[in-house]
């Protein structure tokens, strides 16, 4: 039998919509793109007939960060790339940005080789890879370059916090951002300050707090919200846009806006766990249960920083929805039974993703948050995050009245647990295509593990519009004064 995606499909009587426009449309589907929208198409005999009456058609989500089995902590995230690409497509994602996180020191090739090696065989959907510069020098320099020019590779993400572990001091964010911006593409942040982190955690160990509340009271918003600074201040001395992963504050959220406000080159991610709920679960008294929620940056105690993101998601101060999705079992959890600082940090979400982006902000401008805006900065639209012709055929069939109520029972996760456990949410993906061929319909996952395709990325995207005018506009500034040389006398040392 031919390749599945080369049977036609036509998607009929349901609402097109684009991030800029919805409309009554049909859409036929023909060797994984989409080769017509509108009315009156002409469909081949054989295509496969998709009812969409009442519901939307949107283009497939897109979560710009996941860590599928991330050897992380001393144990491995329970999703695999198998596993968590189908709980991805069963929420209507079909695209995952995933990160390949090299030890210090590890080549960042052979790191990126291992990824893929375990990424290709397993996948459900597309997929494509963030890499993270864990330490500094030139070999890691000239690697970034085989990245961006070889591999498609056109962002970078930089730990500030993980001391000792990942985290680089500002110098060498200044020259991995520099070296960044030498190779056009996007420097990304976890911005936490790791010195105050580390010493947070050693003074509540101290104070006899191990348990995972001690999690958020050794890394609180000021952490964050510090170290996001930090980043677009360094970002903007070497002219780069930046962009934050997981903004999980109102503090941090905020330097975002102010930052933006001034004109700078930012972006700002919030995560579906943060929009969904809050850390006010680390105090739970079942340790299993607070466990769960330990992630870093943490989810705040504040109940009102979910809506607070919302809001600045449906303003366009912030951009993308991501989820972090970095899932641990309970047994692996327990690592930290003891010690809060040695639970792995991480929890669930791109299954969710987009039915809590529609209860809680069904007027974000969904389908951007969701997907374009996504593509746009990463620089794959409009063959991603776009319905129209040419574009690779990744299309969520959205029920926005649906119900269902989250349950780790019934999720696609490999985990035990569900941060969103007993939640009603609305807006229910009912069929999923990837690049043309169903991988779920009506509650059914349908198997298609290796379907996805890594999906390389070109550098000089859309975020580096304006920076050789800025640097244009500076250099005017930076100029020497012309003045006679001092003649006068000099001390003796
Ligand atoms: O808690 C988290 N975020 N785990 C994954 C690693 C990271 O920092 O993204
Ligand atoms: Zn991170
Ligand atoms: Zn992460």
């Amino acid at each position: 039998m031919n390749s599945p995606s080369e049977r036609p499909v036509f998607i009929h009587g349901g609402v097109v919509v684009n991030d800029d426009r919805e409309w009554r449309a049909d859409v036929l589907v023909e060797g994984g793109v989409v080769k017509a929208v509108g009315l009156d198409l002409n469909v081949p005999s054989d295509a496969l007939r998709l009812d969409a009456t009442g519901k939307f058609v949107l283009p497939g989500g897109i979560d710009t960060h996941t860590h599928m089995q991330l050897p992380f902590m001393g144990t491995v995230a329970a999703d695999d790339f198998d596993i968590g690409t189908q709980a991805a497509v069963a929420g209507g994602t079909t695209m995952i940005l995933d990160f390949v996180i090299p030890q210090k020191g590890q080549s960042l090739l052979e790191a990126y080789d291992q990824w893929k090696q375990w990424a290709d065989p397993k996948v459900n959907c597309d997929y494509s890879f963030h890499v993270a510069v864990t330490w500094w020098s030139d070999q890691v320099a000239d690697e970034m370059k085989v990245l961006a020019e070889e591999r498609g590779v056109n962002s970078f993400k930089m730990f500030m916090a993980y001391k000792g572990v990942f985290m680089l001091e500002d110098d060498k964010l200044f020259h991995a951002f520099t070296r960044c911006k030498e190779l056009g593409a996007l420097p990304q942040v976890h911005a936490e300050n790791g010195h105050l982190v580390a010493e947070g955690q050693k003074k509540m160990l101290e104070l006899g707090i191990c348990g995972p509340e001690g999690h958020l009271m050794s890394r609180p918003e000021e952490v964050e919200a510090e170290a996001t600074h930090r980043a677009i201040t360094i970002a903007d001395q070497v002219n780069v846009p930046i962009y934050i992963v997981h903004v999980m504050s109102k503090g941090a959220a905020n330097k975002v806006v102010d930052a933006r406000q001034r004109g700078k080159l930012v972006y700002g991610e919030p995560i579906a766990a943060g929009l969904g709920t809050d850390g006010s679960h680390c105090w739970h008294h079942d340790w299993r249960h607070a466990a769960a929620y330990v992630m870093g940056p943490p989810l705040r105690p504040d109940p009102t920083t979910k809506d607070h993101l919302m809001r600045l998601l449906a303003s366009g101060d912030l951009q993308t929805v991501g989820t972090d999705n970095c899932t641990f079992n309970a047994n692996q959890k327990a690592l930290g039974k003891d010690d809060f600082t040695r639970i792995p940090n991480g929890l669930n979400g791109t299954e969710d993703r987009m039915s809590i982006v529609w209860t809680k902000g069904v007027a974000t401008g969904f389908v951007g948050v969701t997907s374009s805006n996504a593509a746009r900065i990463f620089n794959i639209y409009p063959r991603k995050g776009r319905i129209e012709v040419g574009a690779d055929a990744d299309i969520v069939i959205w029920d926005g009245d649906a119900k269902r109520t989250i349950s780790a029972k019934t999720h696609h996760h490999a985990v035990d647990f569900n941060i969103f456990e007993g939640m009603e949410v609305q807006g229910v993906a009912v069929t999923t295509l990837v690049r043309g061929r169903v991988v779920w319909r009506d509650g059914e996952l349908v198997p298609a593990q290796g379907w996805g395709r890594y999906v390389p990325r070109p550098c000089w995207g859309p975020a580096f519009g304006s920076v050789a005018q800025r640097d244009a506009q500076r250099a005017l500034y930076h100029q020497p004064v012309k003045r006679e040389p001092y003649a006068g006398p000099v001390i003796q040392l």
